[in-house]
């Protein structure tokens, strides 16, 4: 049986990381956030003190930087420059920061090459915001997920409460709707649905229902490649 390509896609908060890493699990697949490269970049721009409006300084900085993604049980560790820093650009000075870098061009560009070498052997499940739209614009299962902004930040809110942050849910939900715009109406590789991506609404669904829908979607997929 052939193993595909997988794009997710969608906002904030719609589950896909979650999702995407439980179902790459039971299909013995690859799993790759593409959102922790931008997050990396994020962090090494703000530790330097970078000016986040200078999209020059930014590729530059970008093009002297290691960012490797190694898959685990653990979950998906990230390495910049050989340091492990999965945890550290998960934290809201970089969540609030992210989508200014990530509205770069010249960034995006030399991030959607990278993206695009990781995605080349197949057997991979790519979420992000952009995957199925120009990182595999040929991936043969796209899937687009979203769920209302009150359910994403209530989520973000959980998240932040099991890891001791203690944000309110409305300031989430406003972070949540100001990135949402940012990504949306950005030049470069805005996030919008692809037309031939399948469209899974998260607002109600459990996290065992959804990796079970794509699972299922997977295996159908193998079996006609
Ligand atoms: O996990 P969360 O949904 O908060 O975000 P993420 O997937 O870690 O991505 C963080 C940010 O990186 C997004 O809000 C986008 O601005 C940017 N991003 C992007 O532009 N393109 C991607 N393929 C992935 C992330
Ligand atoms: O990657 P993305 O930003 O799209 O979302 P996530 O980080 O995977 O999901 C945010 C939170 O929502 C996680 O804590 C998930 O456990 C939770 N979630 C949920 O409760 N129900 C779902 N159907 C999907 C995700």
């Amino acid at each position: 049986m052939k193993k595909i390509r997988i794009a997710i896609d969608g906002p904030a908060g719609a589950g896909k990381s979650t999702i995407a890493k439980l179902a790459a699990e039971k299909l013995q697949y690859t799993y790759v956030d593409t959102g922790a490269m931008y997050r990396a970049l994020t962090y090494k721009s703000l530790q330097q003190k970078k000016n986040l409006a200078d999209e020059q300084a930014l590729l530059e900085l970008l093009m002297s930087s290691c960012i490797e993604l190694e898959p685990s049980p653990a979950g998906q560790q990230v390495y910049l420059d050989g340091q492990n820093v999965s945890e550290a650009i998960r934290m809201p000075e970089v969540t609030a920061n992210v989508s200014e870098v990530a509205a770069h061009a010249a960034v995006r560009k030399e991030m959607v090459d990278r993206q695009m070498k990781l995605a080349e052997s197949g057997g991979v499940l790519m979420d992000g915001r952009d995957i199925g739209t120009h990182v595999i614009p040929d991936a043969e299962l796209k899937l687009f997920m979203s769920a209302s902004a009150d359910e994403r930040a209530r989520r973000r809110f959980e998240d932040n409460k099991s890891r001791g942050i203690h944000i309110p849910v409305e300031e989430l939900k406003q972070d949540i709707l100001r990135r949402d715009k940012l990504d949306s109406e950005r030049e470069a590789s805005p996030l919008i649905q692809a037309e031939d991506a399948i469209f899974l609404d998260t607002t109600t669904l459990t996290i065992e229902d959804v990796v079970e829908e794509i699972v299922n979607l997977v295996k159908a997929k193998e079996q006609s490649g």
